[in-house]
């Protein structure tokens, strides 16, 4: 990495701070040392210029719609890849070779059984729960039942038990909704499969996975997989930073990932289409209200705090979503209205001057409701494909040399001294 400098002064003061350059030429000032140097903090709301770590993870270039994980395009990935496959990409930086895969896939689906006691765990939480607190819940609870000291090894083995036991608590957490038997992981299935398996089995009925729409998961679970640090992994990095664990960390992370403006926003999606559908709206009527500031209408699934450009995942998942309704043989409706409002936004002003295009959860929301995947589980699914991201960026944080506890600064804005007032005199 090849090191600058540059300079700014401050009442009088020169203060030079480094240049830091990334892989792909990104330039950032290395602001380390310039609070001991000047007394100064730096402002930033939302974090939307501050870079928090260096990493070697994900790539994103956001004006040229640019996504890569470990220097591989996404298009590529999503065209050739498996889930399990990206896991290891993530997490151990290389693809595997066919020995490493075969391995991990067999030592992932070995441990995807959850405690017995976590029935009971289900079964004391409200059944009109939604899943995504219960799914955070449950994570953070693993770590009752996994107590070991932490080292390399015991990192490794959580790492395997938090890909493993995902799919099962998500689909417990549905079943429990739900009030169906929970149904136990199939180890002898493929990831995604066994998923749909334990979401959609019963024990009176034998649920035959539809390859093409566990293709499908697969594929959505590689799109969802790392996107470097949003909300929620800057949530993990954040809470792993005081040396909390990993289950504890991706709790939290679950929890980041549960707003609107963030995993959230693929439900969103779906209730703006269904809402536009269900008022005999068209498309036109809706975009014209959600570009006016009056109008708390947003058009959900578009914009992005990073893309300037088109989401790379939305330009996959467009079509992804247009074969899995014709393979299943099914019209949507959403669809149609999805495809109607992109082509009118797409030529609006208003969306053009700011810069908002259709991001990954404009057509995810559509997929999943033509997989069967229930709206309250959308953001679940998301989380789901997340895990790998998550935890590869947790580790990441904990191997880094520069490595302290995450402890921004502030800007106080609040009374100066005072004295305090006797209850009786105010
Ligand atoms: N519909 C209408 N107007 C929008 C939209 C939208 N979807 N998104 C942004 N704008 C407008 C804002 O009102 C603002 O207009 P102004 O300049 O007249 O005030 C301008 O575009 C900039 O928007 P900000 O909210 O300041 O942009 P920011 O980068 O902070 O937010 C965000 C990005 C939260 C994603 C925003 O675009 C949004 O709310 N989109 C809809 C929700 C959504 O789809 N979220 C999912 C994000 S992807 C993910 O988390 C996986």
């Amino acid at each position: 990495m090849t090191q600058e400098k540059t300079t700014i002064s401050f009442e009088g003061e020169e203060v030079e701070l480094p240049l830091v350059v990334g892989s792909e030429d990104e330039k950032g000032l290395d602001i380390s040392k310039l609070r001991s140097q000047s007394g100064l903090v730096t402002y930033d709301p939302g974090y939307a210029n501050t870079g928090a770590c260096q990493s070697s993870i994900t790539f994103i270039d956001g004006e040229e719609g640019i996504l890569r994980y470990r220097g591989y395009p996404i298009e590529e990935l999503a065209e050739k890849s498996s889930f399990l496959e990206i896991c290891w990409l993530l997490i151990y930086g290389e693809l595997p070779n066919a020995e490493a895969l075969s391995q991990f896939h067999e030592n992932v689906m070995q441990h995807t059984m959850l405690h017995e006691n976590f029935r009971s765990f289900f079964s004391s939480l409200p059944k009109d729960a939604h899943p995504m607190p219960v799914t955070a819940a449950t994570v953070g609870a693993l770590s009752t039942f996994y107590q070991e000291k932490e080292t390399e090894r015991s990192i490794q083995e959580t790492t395997t038990r938090l890909i493993a036991k995902f799919p099962t608590i998500a689909a417990w957490a549905y079943k429990h909704s739900i009030g169906q038997p929970f149904i136990y992981p199939s180890n002898e299935m493929d990831y995604s499969s066994n998923f749909l398996h334990m979401m959609f089995a019963t024990p009176c009925e034998d649920y035959e996975v539809n390859p093409a729409v566990s293709q499908a998961l697969d594929l959505l679970l590689i799109l969802h997989a790392d996107h470097e640090q949003n909300c929620s992994t800057s949530t993990v990095r954040l809470v792993g930073s005081s040396q909390a664990n990993l289950y504890a960390s991706i709790s939290a992370g679950i929890s980041a990932l549960w707003g609107r403006l963030h995993g959230g926003a693929n439900q969103k999606v779906i209730e703006m289409l269904d809402a536009i559908a269900k008022r005999g709206e068209t498309a036109q009527e809706f975009v014209a209200r959600a570009k006016n500031r009056d109008n708390p209408a947003r058009l959900m699934g578009f914009g992005h705090r990073v893309y300037k450009n088109y989401d790379p995942r939305a330009k996959v998942l467009k079509s992804a979503c247009t074969k899995v309704v014709k393979s299943l043989g099914l019209s949507s409706k959403q669809l149609e209205i999805a495809m109607e409002l992109e082509e009118i936004a797409l030529r609006d002003e208003f969306f053009i001057e700011r810069k908002l295009f259709p991001n990954v959860d404009f057509y995810s929301g559509v997929i999943y409701k033509a997989m069967g995947i229930p709206v309250n589980m959308f953001t679940v699914m998301f989380a789901m494909g997340r895990m790998p991201g998550w935890i590869s960026q947790w580790q990441e944080m904990r191997r880094d040399p520069s490595f302290r506890i995450g402890r921004p600064r502030q800007i106080y804005t609040g009374p100066t001294k005072r004295s305090y007032t006797p209850i009786e005199s105010r």
